[in-house]
């Protein structure tokens, strides 16, 4: 399939899921080297995360635990802007290592805003994984410790990541045809 149409807008294949998982392998190579003996939290922020964590759970060999979360969809203002509360991390992660796990980085405001979030819970390390990266988006300095892919600043599909609830089903990612 080298081009879709979901909704009103047609989409063309940019990323193959061969390319994609070979990204998620190297991923996985430095994680199981990294966090080797931290015993970490893996949180996966839903909903679009949800293939990149499954695909990344299954190559860690070390031994790690993983939860899922959300962001709701109300909004405050707090000191990077809009704030999305962070909700379902229910257990105690005082003086555990996390690894938050984003499907993309875009401007880098979700991850910052996630990032303040778990601070407070108390956790010894916050690290954050994303699949994929826009660096000519992010024009603020967020830490990055692991990424799958530097991508264009196109509006994409796929691979978890959706256009109004649709296309997170493709195992490619499909780039707007503008
Ligand atoms: P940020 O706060 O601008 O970094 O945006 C992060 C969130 O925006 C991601 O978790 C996605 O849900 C969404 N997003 C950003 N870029 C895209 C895209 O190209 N396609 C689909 N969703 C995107």
């Amino acid at each position: 399939m080298s081009r879709v149409k979901l909704l009103d807008r047609e989409f063309e294949l940019s990323i193959p899921e061969e390319t994609l998982l070979k990204a998620v392998d190297k991923v996985a190579e430095k994680m199981n080297k990294d966090l080797e003996g931290k015993n970490p939290l893996m949180v996966c922020v839903l909903n679009g995360s949800f293939m990149f964590a499954s695909d990344l759970m299954k190559r860690l060999t070390i031994p790690c635990e993983i939860s899922f979360v959300k962001l709701s969809s109300y909004s405050g203002t707090g000191s990077t802007g809009k704030v999305k509360e962070l909700i379902g991390l229910n257990e105690d992660i005082s003086g555990r290592t996390i690894v938050l796990l984003e499907d993309i980085v875009d401007t880098g405001l979700t991850i910052i805003n996630t990032v303040e979030q778990v601070k407070q819970m108390g956790p010894a390390d916050v690290k954050v994984a994303t699949m994929l990266f826009k660096p000519d988006a992010c024009k603020r300095d967020v830490k990055l410790d692991y990424v799958g892919m530097d991508i264009p600043n196109d509006f994409i599909v796929g691979y978890g990541l959706d256009y109004d609830g649709y296309g997170r089903n493709l195992k490619d990612i499909y780039t707007v045809v503008e």
